[in-house]
């Protein structure tokens, strides 16, 4: 009895001290898995933070924006500065705050829609025979202004109605300064500038009328497809100060004026050597505003417009734009686009449509 009473009682003890040895086991494991979960989580927010952005930091980095902080470099750095002090309070009260979105996100970049408006004005559009000009697109960009009420130099003017595209004036004024200074005269005058379709048609009507049809084909662009219509062209003449006209073809002014244009936004635009392309013989006078630094190029290059749009379609995008560097030492990025939405970039920039199948993008870069 004893004996039975022994056994019973060793064999409770060891079934007590199984048991007490797989609680212990369970312990441990359960304590391994608590500890694994908490490495696992503690990778995955060091991997992913965003994932759980605190109130305030979000904001900060959307608010550090490319255009109003300069550079996009420049843009990350003001983003952290700020969005370091701005939560300092919240960094000391929480250890994790090391893990700032700011120094992980970057800043939202903005886009710009390039449209049809946009495609048939601005300073490098084409018109010319096969390329009409979009009255509708400019009517409110234009901006043509009375040269003679407005001009900073005071030279002659054919017509007292004559008016010019206000961004063309400028410029305009400054190169007719340079030249009469440069030879010693006062007699290089604006002939023409900005013509409506109506006056087209008569400048047309005329020139048939005087030289028949086949002149008016090579000199006068039909209605509709003149570049005086931008306002950006102008014809130059020599007119002295009692009134009479000279010859500009083959005058001093012409040619001082054919080799420094460039440096005013000016191109020569009907060339002897161009006239396949162009379509329009030899004007000596007629001279189309396109911009710097694209005049730049197009001088050096001796590109006329249509050759010069070729160009910048088949050898820039805005991974590989054309670099140009002005006499005064500017320096500007350049490229074609096909695409209706480009970043926008981070400098000073301009875009102007080709009016015929893309946008150029020039930014100033220095
Ligand atoms: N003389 C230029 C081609 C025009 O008429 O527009
Ligand atoms: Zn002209």
């Amino acid at each position: 009895m004893s004996s039975n009473s022994d056994r019973q009682r060793k064999n409770a003890a060891r079934k007590a001290a199984r048991q007490k040895k797989v609680r212990r086991q369970i312990a441990v494991l359960v304590v391994l898995v608590i500890v694994l979960i908490a490495a696992i989580a503690f990778v995955f927010q060091r991997s992913f933070p965003t994932i759980s952005p605190k109130s305030g930091e979000s904001a900060v980095v959307s608010a550090a924006s490319p255009t109003e902080t300069g550079s996009l470099a420049d843009s990350v750095d003001v983003g952290r500065a700020e969005a370091e002090s701005e939560n300092a309070d919240a960094t000391e009260a929480d250890s994790d705050s090391g893990t700032l979105i700011s120094e992980i996100s970057a800043p939202e970049k903005k886009t710009i829609e390039l449209t049809s408006q946009m495609l048939h004005s601005g300073d490098l559009i084409v018109v010319s025979a096969t390329h009409a000009y979009d009255f509708d697109a400019n009517a409110d960009s234009v901006n043509l202004v009375n040269i003679k009420d407005n001009q900073s130099y005071a030279y002659p003017v054919d017509k007292d109605e004559l008016e010019l595209a206000r961004r063309a004036l400028t410029p305009l004024d400054q190169m007719i300064k340079a030249c009469d200074e440069a030879l010693g005269t006062s007699v290089t005058a604006v002939s023409s500038a900005y013509r409506s379709e109506q006056y087209q048609q008569n400048v047309w009507d005329e020139d048939v009328a005087t030289y028949g049809e086949d002149h008016a084909r090579a000199y006068v662009a039909a209605p509709g497809y003149s570049e005086h219509h931008t306002g950006l062209a102008v014809d130059l003449g020599i007119i002295h100060s009692d009134g009479s006209y000279g010859s500009f073809s083959g005058s001093d002014n012409a040619a001082w004026i054919k080799q420094n244009c460039y440096k005013y936004g000016y191109i020569r635009r009907y060339a002897e050597d161009k006239v396949s392309i162009t379509g329009i013989s030899n004007e000596e006078w007629h001279f189309r505003y396109v911009g710097l630094p694209h005049a730049k190029f197009m001088y050096e290059k001796n590109y006329c417009l249509e050759e010069y749009i070729s160009y910048l379609r088949d050898n820039t995008s805005a991974e590989s734009p054309l670099s140009i560097t002005t006499d005064d030492g500017s320096n500007y990025s350049v490229y074609f686009t096909a695409e209706s939405e480009i970043d926008e970039p981070e400098g000073d920039y301009d875009i102007s449509g080709n009016n015929i199948d893309g946008w150029i993008i020039t930014e100033k870069v220095g």
